[in-house]
């Protein structure tokens, strides 16, 4: 995990570097530092803490120090402690780097340069990196030298690099060579802005757009060097690539928060905007299809799969939930979802015919990018519903479909996972109309899907009513949801988004499922969540409510709009608009969302920093 950053430019670089930090504080948060090359030397400040902990740290900005490194931490090797923070620096004190990623063979590396007669003084991976790099810039500058007349500091760092197992992103400084940056990549991402005579290399754009939105995506195994020539692109050995410069697809007003109190509220609300984007120039009315340009090249393929197997994690794997639903009810083709983390271990079956459909919101989360490349391994046509453009798992599959949901900041993640749902929808009508649907259905599913932003607004206009439902429920620490059929996988997205942000245990159950245990928890006041809207199930899940209610439980109950007869079984009733029952979760998980959003807010807990948690996980 972490974020990572870099600058080289005109500048004074430590503004610049500690508001890319702040952009990046979503990928981890728990200590943060900074070093700038100062009078020929690398002078590094970090703590424990929040990056505003860092910056009560700062001395005053000085436009003399123009090229510098940050970081914002997700500790993994080691605890979140002043030391392990990075920068870290060589044993020379000349070098200081900042890392995301993981260092697999970091023990036999450290146990080499200890042997070596290096001290280490923290518990991290990344410090090996540091001395490693420090140790050939040490024969470099002595008895080995770069043959090919190299800047030695640059052949340092492909020594090192060279000599490492596991995932970086990288931005490296040396004090010796005080108008050079070094970025390189493997497995983690790493951005490089191009602007005016500056540069900004950093984890994700968010952290680039405020200066430039020219920008070139560096591939694993390469490496940028930044000097006063502008900058270079090469292998880690040594071989030049030339890379083209992409325009970055966001703007800043796109990532501030606009008015609102959270990024995550905000996102909530940016739904209807972000689901209308996502299906833009996809509903083809007049033909009565949906296109999807992305997969223009495999639709066929697709269309005669013998099975589809969606993969994600977290909310990406709920979304593969109601995906598999809904391509066995449209297109009938057997569908399957899999926890990217449990696919990629179980050895999979792939038989010819088979296609595994990754879901992934930042596109970088290390157990789905491992689940596509086992996918990939054993011979299946991997395709990709990611939304961030560029990242790692859009790369790596063979073809898919971007969400256009804009950039999610909030941990917790909402309009990504409606996005993933609109997706997912446009995916199994189209192939419904290629293999049986009629033009009619189809026709009636492409209208039912455009109506659904109008009606999510609908559901955001009761924020305040949630909030209240939220308020009379938030002293209780355990809580249920439930859901039948298609509204199943948002009983478990509700219970999740519950806990992540509020802390508060949860539960989410097939409804039936309750009466096989779970029942026994049912205590006086204890809160049950139904999603009960009208549908093939609608008589069942009452029965479930009674069930509840007659054990002592208090019932929320999400219920179609205008349905009275449900309004006895209800403590508390929040209506949603009308819906065929497929479309339904795209709207059920709304109010779920606002739930949790108040729940949170109302015990004071940091909504967008969620303890413990991180945006993108790029750890195993
Ligand atoms: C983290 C986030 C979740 C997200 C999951 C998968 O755990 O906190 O909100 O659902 O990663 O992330 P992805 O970017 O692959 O969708």
């Amino acid at each position: 995990m972490c974020g990572i950053v870099g600058y080289w430019g005109k500048k004074a670089a430590q503004p610049v570097l500690m508001e890319g930090l702040k952009r990046l504080e979503y990928r981890g948060y728990d200590s943060a530092g900074i070093a700038l090359i100062a009078d020929g030397q690398v002078m590094v400040k970090k703590t424990a803490g929040r990056i505003s902990a860092l910056q009560a740290r700062l001395d005053r900005p000085s436009r003399r120090h123009t090229v510098g490194i940050a970081h914002t931490r997700w500790a993994t090797h080691g605890p979140a402690t002043d030391i392990n923070a990075h920068p870290h620096l060589d044993f020379t004190g000349k070098i200081a780097l900042v890392h995301n990623g993981i260092i697999e063979n970091y023990q036999t590396l450290k146990r080499w340069l200890q042997i070596e007669g290096i001290q280490f003084v923290s518990e991290t991976d990344t410090e090996v990196i540091a001395h490693l790099i420090g140790y050939f810039y040490t024969k470099g500058c002595s008895d080995q030298r770069p043959s090919n007349g190299q800047n030695v500091f640059e052949w340092s760092v492909q020594q090192a690099l060279q000599r490492l197992h596991g995932t970086y992103g990288l931005a490296i400084i040396c004090s010796d060579f005080p108008k050079m940056l070094i970025g390189a990549r493997k497995g983690s991402p790493l951005i490089l802005g191009v602007g005016d005579g500056e540069y900004v290399l950093a984890s994700d754009a968010a952290a680039i757009v405020e200066h430039t939105t020219r920008a070139i995506y560096l591939a694993d195994n390469e490496m940028v060097t930044i000097d006063s020539d502008g900058f270079h692109t090469k292998t880690i050995d040594n071989v030049t690539v030339c890379k083209d410069l992409q325009e970055i697809e966001f703007s800043l007003e796109q990532i501030e928060l606009g008015g609102f109190a959270h990024h995550m509220l905000k996102e909530i609300f940016e739904q209807p905007q972000a689901l209308n984007t996502c299906m833009q120039g996809r509903l083809n009315r007049r033909d009565r299809r949906i296109v999807l340009g992305g997969l223009a090249s495999y639709m066929r393929q697709l269309t005669r799969a013998r099975r589809i197997v969606f993969t994600g994690c977290g909310t990406a794997f709920h979304a593969g939930l109601v995906g598999e639903y809904l391509i066995e009810y449209l297109a009938r083709i057997p569908a399957e979802t899999e926890y990217a983390s449990e696919f990629r271990y179980r050895s999979p079956i792939i038989e010819d015919g088979t296609f595994v459909i990754a879901i992934s919101q930042s596109g970088e989360t290390q157990d789905t990018m491992a689940a596509v490349e086992e996918a990939k391994d054993r011979g299946a046509t991997v395709l990709g519903i990611v939304n961030v453009v560029g990242s790692s798992i859009a790369r790596a599959t063979d073809a898919g479909v971007y969400l256009h949901a804009g950039p999610e900041i909030g941990v917790a993640s909402t309009k990504a996972f409606t996005a993933q749902l609109a997706v997912l929808t446009m995916l199994a009508i189209e192939l419904g109309r290629r293999r049986h649907l009629g033009s009619a259905e189809v026709e009636y599913w492409i209208e039912q899907l455009a109506q659904i932003p109008g009606k999510i607004e609908r559901i955001l206009s009761q924020s305040d009513q949630i909030r209240q439902i939220a308020q009379a429920n938030i002293d209780h620490n355990n809580w249920l949801f439930l859901g039948r059929g298609f509204n199943y996988p948002i009983a478990l997205e509700g219970a999740l988004k519950l806990k992540e942000i509020s802390y508060l245990h949860a539960e989410g159950l097939p409804a039936a499922e309750m009466k096989h245990g779970p029942i026994a928890l049912i205590s006086d006041g204890m809160p049950a969540v139904f999603i009960a809207t009208r549908g093939p199930q609608y008589d069942k899940i009452i029965g479930n409510i009674n069930e509840v209610r007659s054990r002592g439980g208090r019932t929320i109950v999400l219920a179609t709009e205008g349905d009275d007869q449900i309004r006895p079984y209800a403590d508390f009733l929040i209506p949603v608009p009308d819906a065929p029952e497929i479309l339904q979760p795209i709207l059920t998980v709304v109010p779920l969302q606002l739930l949790a959003y108040h729940a949170a807010v109302l015990r004071g807990l940091d909504v967008d920093k969620p303890r413990n948690l991180a945006k993108s996980v790029t750890v195993q």
